[in-house]
């Protein structure tokens, strides 16, 4: 049996994990891949006793193994994107194959990662980069690939999840849960990553190229979190038979690409809504397949490790095989990547969940329904609750039917306007996604 030797660089949670689980399941491993599968060496800054690597060849410098003659393919679980991304390129010029779990990377420099794979005939593989242990990547660019996919839509942030799950489950507050989950271990080393979507970006920019054929980038992806929910939205938003979600959204439609992640009420009977905790899920629509949902762990050492490995067992086959027959990184080759319009947020069509406070007095709301109707707006529900005692303003929330943003800015500026309304209009956005 050939023998690949994995140069493992990153000692950490997912470091660990693919030691461990590399050791444990080894016969399985070698004969899926038929070759025998050695870790060689590991580059870490310092030990962890959860790791016998006493047969093992250790240094404290990763470059060390990017640079190793012996080392086939080079594992890289450091995180972060500079030292990361120079050791990656080294390892490329020194003919090694790559494995990563590292999302900020490949959505960062993704284009040159791969472009320098390709001119070299060597493999980036990056299952774990998106959804953790859900094999997404390979279900999209391999399993799917007889589709042409219509839109995708993910929870692809354990730590959001987490916290919205909470404040839904048991009616808490986001800054108390955000401690609860940092102290868990699920939010990344800066947790607005996590909580201002910009992981769930990463996330979703990589597998809308896979999906849609574009270049890896980040540019123009609208990118809110969910630092501003209120409790009291999770609560009505459940009223009226929704969950709030953190949705990483890609959409193609004729006019373009739809790219956001923000906070989405999605209806509670779709299976999605059902997706609680810090599990991950994406929903795939796809003109063949119809509609199809991956569920699972989003992080954690074992399942990140799964991830990790399965690609092992894929560089490794095809470390025997033809280079013309690889499947490429996104699916497709370089060159057939087309850039497509990304649309604004305003020209993107949701339906809308908002909530104002108006005074609670006769022709309020139909001052209110005019200006939605003349905005084009169709209203789908409305509640007003009775006033505690003593107060004169009401909560109102109303539920639109799909319809473009800039129209309902143009409704919520002129309601904000309205004496009988105080404050602002909050609104959050809709999904039916194929419940409607
Ligand atoms: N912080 C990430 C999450 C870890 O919460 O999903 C996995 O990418």
């Amino acid at each position: 049996m050939r023998v690949v030797n994995i140069g493992l660089c990153g000692l950490g949670t997912v470091g660990s994990g693919v030691f461990n689980v590399l050791a444990r399941n080894s016969s399985d491993i070698n004969a899926r891949s038929n070759c025998q599968i050695k870790v060689a060496q590991v580059g870490c800054r310092r030990d962890n006793s959860s790791c016998d690597l006493t047969a093992v060849d250790v240094t404290r410098d990763i470059f060390d193994v990017a640079n190793n003659p012996d080392i086939d393919v080079v594992v890289e679980l450091i995180g972060g994107t500079t030292v990361a991304f120079d050791l990656v390129m080294t390892a490329l010029k020194n003919g090694k194959h790559v494995i990563t779990a590292n999302k900020a990377l490949i959505a960062d420099h993704g284009s040159a990662i791969f472009s320098e794979a390709e001119s070299r005939g060597l493999i980036v593989a990056y299952e774990a980069a998106v959804a953790g242990g859900i094999p997404i990547v390979k279900a999209l660019r391999e399993g799917l690939s007889g589709n042409r996919i219509n839109w995708l839509a993910g929870i692809i942030n354990g730590t959001t999840n987490f916290i919205l799950s909470e404040m839904d489950s048991k009616g808490r507050e986001f800054s108390d849960v955000l401690s609860e989950a940092q102290e868990k271990g699920y939010a990344e080393a800066d947790p607005t990553f996590d909580v201002e979507g910009i992981d769930a970006a990463h996330k979703l920019v990589i597998l809308a190229s896979i999906a849609f054929g574009i270049p890896l980038s980040l540019d123009g992806i609208f990118t809110a979190g969910i630092t501003q929910l209120e409790p009291q939205d999770v609560a009505y938003a459940r009223e009226l038979g929704y969950s709030i979600k953190h949705l990483g959204m890609a959409r193609q439609t004729e006019a373009g690409v739809e790219l956001r992640v923000h906070p989405t009420l999605v209806p509670e009977r779709s299976l999605i809504a059902g997706v609680n905790g810090v599990s991950n899920a994406v929903m795939v629509n796809a003109d063949a397949v119809g509609t199809t949902l991956f569920y699972g762990p989003g992080a954690g050492a074992e399942p990140t490790a799964s991830s990790v490995i399965a690609d092992v067992v894929d560089v490794a086959r095809l470390m025997n095989s033809n280079a013309d027959s690889w499947v490429p990184a996104l699916g497709r080759i370089s060159s057939e990547l087309k850039e497509q319009t990304l649309l604004n947020i305003q020209d993107v069509e949701t339906g809308f969940y908002i909530r104002f406070s108006a005074l609670d007095q006769p022709g309020v709301l139909s001052n209110v329904t005019k200006i939605m109707g003349d905005a084009g707006i169709s209203i789908e529900a409305i509640i007003q609750r009775e006033q505690p005692a003593g107060e004169s303003y009401v909560n109102v929330i109303i539920l639109t039917n799909v319809t473009k943003e800039k129209c309902l800015d143009e409704a919520v500026e002129r309601i904000e306007l309205l004496d009988t309304v105080r404050g602002q209009v909050n609104f959050i956005r809709v999904e039916y996604l194929d419940q409607h």
